[in-house]
């Protein structure tokens, strides 16, 4: 008898749909597999066929065959062993097969029957939805999705689990928990942090335009403790970009809190030792790697000079188009990369150079080394440079009370749905995104506001990209002023953020 079982696989962050057909007959034992499976796909035959005999389930020896469709369509992991193992209950009988048809089979066998947890269960059950009526999952997946409702979902454990239920109509077993929370507690807080004006006002730009910023200041100034504060002021993301992230983390089997979608901005700070494959994303079995983890949110690089260079310059094509590609002989994978990087820096080896709180022991070749480990090209591509001067013994101890996070996040929000408005057709989200023809036709200047860009561009030597991102950062500082006009005071402000590269690297 034949069968045709449904499931998913996935390639990169998305699922795809595929077909298994079973087919079982006597004679000779043979066992086939076909249709472009991997190393892994194919070492189910042995899990399955063992999953099925410990379920305590007849199966005669004879000829096997399995094939999946459509043929081109790589199929990686275990997640296909229940659906090839439903396929050969159909055909021995165990199982209805006319009761399987609308129904989708996701899991991975164990030797004695059980099924076990797969990673990305989300985007597959996401890409399920509207086709099939029913998806059968492994227990443990549950809490993943359960903020999916229009499917109807069966958790199971083991495979007889499977063959009851369907054979006689049971209903699912489903845990609902409440999987949207909106107030998730953060324990960081920007009133912690004392005086800092200028740097917090740098901060609150960047953040509500989406700007990268780079703080670079002696050790001890606060670059690592202002950094770890900015999530607690970045918008809440929209259901939209909770599911962009959580199939993210589902698939790099990330997911702490299974029940819920991530609905907080990621923060990702990696180490400097870190590779490229883990930053950019690779390895064999390709996974997201850090700058896509960080997608919809922020990359810290906390001592930004200490990276790998390879690391560093991988960092290009993210920023410039929001994904990553990585190639392998399987295949090219895409995964999204669409965040604000913070980096920080001291501006020396010792880290005192350029402040005069400590004298600097650097030699001026050892200066430069450090510098330059920041190319010119990377430099440019962060929007904001700010110098981070360390508060003073009577700014600690004051008793004033600095500003929460909360009622910053309430401005840079409002700054923030001032731009989604704006782009609301464009394909873009915020300022920092805007193309040529955005700032053609969003930044206009008035006459003293242009003029004062004309001289900054002389004296400071501009380039022709640090005068875009001028005209970016004072957009969002003209929408943080709820200002339709782009002012003469919103350049003068932007460009403060720009002549930092004089100071230190000419
Ligand atoms: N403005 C501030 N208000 C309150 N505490 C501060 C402030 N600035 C620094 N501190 C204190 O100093 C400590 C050191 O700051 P932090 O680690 O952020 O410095 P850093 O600039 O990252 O230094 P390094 O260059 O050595 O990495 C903080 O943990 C905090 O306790
Ligand atoms: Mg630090």
């Amino acid at each position: 008898m034949l069968s045709k079982i449904n499931s998913i696989t996935l390639v990169g962050i998305e699922g795809y749909e595929v077909e298994v057909e079973v087919e079982v007959q006597g004679g000779l034992p043979y066992f086939a597999m076909v249709g472009l499976p991997d190393v892994v796909v194919k070492e189910s035959k042995e899990r399955v066929k063992a999953a099925i005999k410990n379920s305590n389930f007849l199966l005669e020896p004879g000829r096997i065959i399995v094939n999946f469709a459509p043929a081109d369509l790589k199929k990686e992991g275990t997640h296909l062993d229940l659906a090839v193992a439903v396929g050969i209950l159909c055909c021995i009988g165990e199982i209805n097969y006319v009761k399987t048809r609308g129904c989708v089979f996701i899991g991975e066998l164990s030797l004695n029957g059980e099924v076990r947890g797969v990673r990305g269960i989300l985007p597959m059950l996401l890409e399920a939805r509207g086709k099939f009526k029913r998806a059968f999952i492994p227990y443990e997946n549950q809490f993943e999705v359960s903020f999916i409702d229009d499917i109807e979902i069966f958790p199971i454990s083991n495979l007889n689990e499977v063959a009851d239920t369907i054979n006689n109509d049971l209903p699912p077993q489903r845990t609902y928990i409440d999987n949207f929370n909106k107030n998730d507690i953060q324990d960081l807080d920007f009133n912690e942090v004392k005086g800092q004006k200028y740097v917090k006002r740098a901060i609150e730009v960047a953040v509500s335009g989406g700007h990268n910023i780079l703080l670079i200041g002696p050790p001890g100034s606060g670059k690592s403790m202002i950094a770890q504060r900015v999530p607690t002021i970045l918008p809440e993301l929209s259901l939209e970009e909770s599911v962009e992230v959580t199939k993210i983390y589902s698939v790099a089997g990330l997911l702490k809190d299974k029940g819920r979608l991530i609905n907080n901005p990621p923060f990702r700070g990696p180490h400097h030792s870190v590779s490229a494959a883990s930053f950019v994303g690779g390895g064999s079995n390709p996974m997201p790697g850090e700058v896509s983890l960080a997608h919809n949110g922020v990359l810290f690089l906390d001592e930004l000079p200490e990276f790998r260079r390879d690391v560093l310059e991988a960092l290009r094509q993210p920023i410039e188009d929001g994904k990553v590609t990585i190639s392998r002989v399987k295949g090219k994978y895409t995964y999204p990369a669409r965040f604000m990087i913070i980096a920080s820096m001291n501006p020396c080896p010792c880290g005192y150079y350029g402040y005069p709180i400590k004298e600097c022991h650097c030699s001026e070749n050892q200066i430069r080394g450090y510098l330059n480990k920041i190319s010119g090209p990377l430099l440019d591509r962060l929007d904001l440079h700010i110098s981070v001067e360390p508060v003073s013994f009577i700014e600690l101890n004051r008793e004033k009370d600095e500003e929460s996070s909360l009622k910053i996040r309430e401005r840079v929000t409002k700054a923030r749905k001032i731009q989604l408005e704006r782009f609301k057709d464009e394909g873009i989200f915020c300022n920092s995104q805007m193309k040529p023809k955005h700032i053609k036709k969003y930044c206009k200047l008035d006459e003293k506001a242009s003029k004062l860009l004309e001289i900054a561009f002389k004296n400071l030597a501009l380039t022709s990209r640090g005068y875009s991102k001028i005209l970016k950062i004072s957009r969002t500082i003209a929408d943080m002023d709820s200002s339709e006009k782009i002012c003469e005071k919103h350049i003068a402000e932007a460009i403060q953020y720009r002549n930092m590269d004089k100071r230190f690297w000419r």
